[in-house]
């Protein structure tokens, strides 16, 4: 049970275009997509691959966000995204874009720029685009660039119309003219309801047994885990989504992560950023952009905006992934994840949490609560790399980060921390070959040499992403390519 000192609320408050819908039962994990079309017959949501990747689902969904006093909208891909994850959320579909029977501007623009064939994926990119005119608040002037549209879009994909022809669609429509959800859906009284609930714990129980838990608190949290042992932790579903879609799970007991403030948001205190568990890529991204600009460059190749507007940085270091790209990075700038269970927070360097594939130094009745990320300082160089098949939404074949401290004195290397990702079960440090380069000259054959030492430490597997031969290569030539990376930064001799 939640510790609370009120009964918990059994219902969900959702608003679906404008309208309050009170969700209760087997219909809280349902997925968005489902309840949009099944229940409410919405079947301007289309459902394609059912696991992130093709956006013709995507839907915005509003929330008050880091104590900000109005609704944020985000797109999101509604087919890996559970009814019991939007308490207190305002979702806007297709439908609701309309206003007295006429199209929206960006739906009249698909139109005129014909930037629709089949329309299958059309209502998917109406809305990520409605979704860009959105963000930065509503005070946007300026057309969308096509530059914003091509890495806005990466996450819709369309198999008959051709990119050209949305893309014009896209930069035709003039912010100027344009209806800002926010005038549709007057903020005021929706955003005042949901904080007069913010407090509550949510316990959500179908007639089937299932129970979603919706603590507001990181206490009630480890309470609930600690009463429900085998209860699967959500926190924005793009993995977790994926699993119950393929049905590899159909979770009984759920606890759901995202009325947790406590587990939101960044602070940057002394060269440490702090950012909360339950905090998404795009909020991280907003963060990181001027203080760590390597892994700036990392999340925009992560996922699609639909992605990052969900998925967590403790999902992704909780899904254990070999090939998560946060890990590496957070690897060697020595993370601290602030462990929270029922006898306080511990707190575990990164590099000693996982002990093996999908395994992991956290008990049953612990969350992770905040991820303690050092930052670079200037004397630091710091290389990421993420090797895939495709440049945009694609799962890394290969992943790496070095950071480097360079002796002035000297012109050696004072300390190189490395790590892999793609090339054994867990992300890996490679200490012989971190060990070899120490006190070295920062030049190419002792790079070169460092890779060919770096190929002994990794075990890669060869899979659909690539051979194990593949990964071999990666894993020696990086460094030479780490080596040139930093000639044309550092003055090396
Ligand atoms: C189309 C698509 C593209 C993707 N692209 C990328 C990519 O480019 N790079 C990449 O690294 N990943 C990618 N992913 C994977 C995924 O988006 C990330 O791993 C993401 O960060 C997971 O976060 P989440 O909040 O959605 O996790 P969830 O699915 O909610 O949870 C993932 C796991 O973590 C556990 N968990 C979550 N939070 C906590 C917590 N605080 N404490 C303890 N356990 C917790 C859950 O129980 C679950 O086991 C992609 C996924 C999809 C569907
Ligand atoms: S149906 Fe493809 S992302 Fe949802
Ligand atoms: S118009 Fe047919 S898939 Fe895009």
């Amino acid at each position: 049970m939640l510790q609370s000192a009120n009964t918990p609320r059994d219902h969900l408050l959702v608003y679906i275009n404008g309208e309050r819908h009170d969700v209760a039962g087997a219909d809280a994990f349902l997925t968005l997509s489902d309840f949009l079309r099944l229940r409410l017959g919405l079947v301007g949501t289309k459902i394609v691959c059912s696991e992130g990747d093709c956006g013709a689902c995507s839907v915005l969904v509003g929330r008050v966000e880091e104590s900000q006093d109005k609704l944020v909208y985000r797109a999101v891909d509604s087919c890996i995204l559970f009814m019991y994850q939007l308490d207190r959320a305002h979702v806007v579909s297709i439908e609701g874009l309309k206003r007295n029977g006429l199209l929206s501007p960006v739906q009249d623009a698909m139109v005129k720029c014909h930037g629709s064939q089949c329309g299958f994926c059309t209502p998917g990119f109406v809305m990520t685009m409605a979704g860009l005119l959105e963000a930065e608040g509503s005070g946007r002037k300026d057309s969308l660039m096509p530059n914003e549209l091509r890495s806005g879009l990466t996450g819709n994909l369309c198999r008959c119309t051709g990119y050209v022809q949305i893309v014009d669609a896209g930069c035709a429509v003039d912010p100027g003219k344009t209806a800002r959800l926010g005038e549709l859906y007057p903020d005021g009284p929706i955003v005042e309801l949901f904080g007069s609930h913010a407090q509550d714990d949510v316990v959500v129980t179908a007639d089937d047994g299932r129970v979603a838990g919706l603590p507001a608190g990181l206490d009630a949290a480890i309470a609930f885990k600690a009463a429900h042992p085998g209860c699967i932790v959500v926190a924005g579903a793009t993995d977790i989504g994926v699993q119950y879609n393929k049905g590899m799970i159909d979770p009984r007991e759920v606890l759901c992560l995202g009325s947790i403030g406590e587990m939101q948001g960044t602070t940057q205190v002394d060269g440490v950023l702090t950012v909360g568990a339950s905090t998404n890529w795009s909020i991280v991204e907003r963060a990181i952009k001027d203080v760590v600009p390597q892994f700036h460059d990392v999340l925009k190749v992560f996922g699609s905006s639909q992605i990052r507007n969900a998925g967590t940085i403790g999902g992704n270091i909780a899904n254990a992934s070999p090939i998560a790209d946060s890990v590496p990075f957070l690897f060697v700038m020595g993370a601290e994840l602030e462990i929270a269970g029922p006898n306080g927070t511990r707190r575990l360097d990164i590099n000693d949490f996982y002990k093996g594939y999908k395994q992991f130094d956290l008990r049953h009745d612990e969350l992770i609560a905040r991820v303690r990320i050092p930052l670079p300082n200037e004397s630091q160089t710091l290389r990421l790399y993420k090797v895939s098949r495709r440049r945009d939404l694609d799962i890394s074949t290969f992943t790496a980060a070095v950071l480097m401290e360079l002796d002035d004195a000297s012109e050696t290397i004072k300390n190189i921390r490395i790590a892999y990702g793609g090339v054994a079960p867990v992300v890996l440090r490679l200490p012989r070959t971190e060990a070899f380069l120490t006190d070295k000259p920062l030049d190419e054959s002792v790079l070169r040499e460092a890779g060919r030492l770096a190929r002994t430490e990794v075990t890669p597997i060869t899979d659909v992403r690539g051979s194990a031969d593949f990964r071999l290569q990666l894993a020696e030539n990086i460094l030479a390519k780490f080596y040139f990376d930093c000639a044309q930064t550092v003055s090396v001799g």
